[in-house]
């Protein structure tokens, strides 16, 4: 085990189930926060709401961290904001534009490259321990994609560029590690940034059956929805299927609702 990226103690595995089983079970274990575990290969990745995550061995980055903020469970709720907004920016410092689907979709173009997947275990109404796991398609081609009721593409595929798996895991963890320090002084200070990187606002969306213009987001990371008779939704989480650009309608931009 050995230092990494912005203090990490980190881990890296052929095989495991899920990377975030082995970093949960680290923390109740009693070890030390700030752990990360990189796999090569899940055999049991999970994703949201139920579903799996599958990345063939080497062609993607699929690791979890372990933070133990002093925090309560509803602050952090917004943990979300902290991997997505740093997910983006990892991206961006091996020179790819990505943005995210809400709550935290990594997102090239209008398809998914990645995903985080954030579980809390609780003592009390405190954290006791916060697992950061992220999936990014690195070197996928197409054959090497899982099917998915969504378009899935890889770095590789979106932009035919070649990103070095060790590098790009170093920004990761560098930007989780700074986004980390920072949302402990200030939750709200990505916000901001983190809503920029929505490409969700705007645009018509479905969710849980109910449809409406996606109009923003709260510092909860609550997604404000327009329905068309006019009343306002606000989801805490859930899976959001986007109409194509263009189908907004004149009133599709970003405008932030009265409270
Ligand atoms: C999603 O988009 O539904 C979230 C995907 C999260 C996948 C990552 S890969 C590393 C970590 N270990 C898991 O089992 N899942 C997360």
């Amino acid at each position: 085990m050995g230092r990494s990226a912005g203090g990490w103690r980190l881990v890296c595995l052929d095989r495991v189930g899920s990377t975030n089983d082995v970093v949960r079970r680290a923390g109740e274990l009693g070890l030390t926060a700030r752990l990360a575990v990189f796999a090569e290969l899940q055999t049991a990745g999970r994703g949201r709401a139920g579903r799996s995550w599958q990345s063939p061995a080497g062609l993607g980055l699929t690791g979890s961290t372990l933070w133990q903020p002093p925090v309560s469970g509803e602050r952090a709720g917004t943990l979300a904001q902290v991997a997505g907004i740093a997910a983006v920016r990892a991206l961006g410092a091996v020179g790819v534009g990505a943005r995210l689907k809400w709550p935290n979709d990594v997102l090239i173009g209008e398809a998914k490259c990645g995903g985080i997947l954030i579980e809390i275990a609780f003592e009390g109404d405190r954290v006791a321990v916060a697992v950061v796991g992220i999936g990014l398609n690195v070197l996928q081609r197409a054959d090497d994609l899982p099917s998915t009721p969504y378009p899935a593409t890889s770095i590789q595929l979106a932009t035919g560029r070649t990103v070095d798996r060790n590098l790009l895991a170093a920004e990761l963890l560098t930007a989780l590690a700074e986004g980390y320090e920072r949302w402990l002084v200030d939750p709200l200070k990505d916000f901001d940034a983190w809503r920029a990187a929505l490409s969700t606002l705007g645009r018509r969306v479905t969710v849980q059956g109910r449809a409406g213009i996606a109009r923003d987001v709260e510092p909860s990371g609550a997604l404000v929805i327009e329905r068309a008779d006019g009343s306002v939704l606000r989801l805490l989480s859930g899976d959001v299927a986007v109409a194509a650009p263009g189908l907004g309608g004149s009133g599709s931009r970003p405008r932030r609702l009265r409270p």
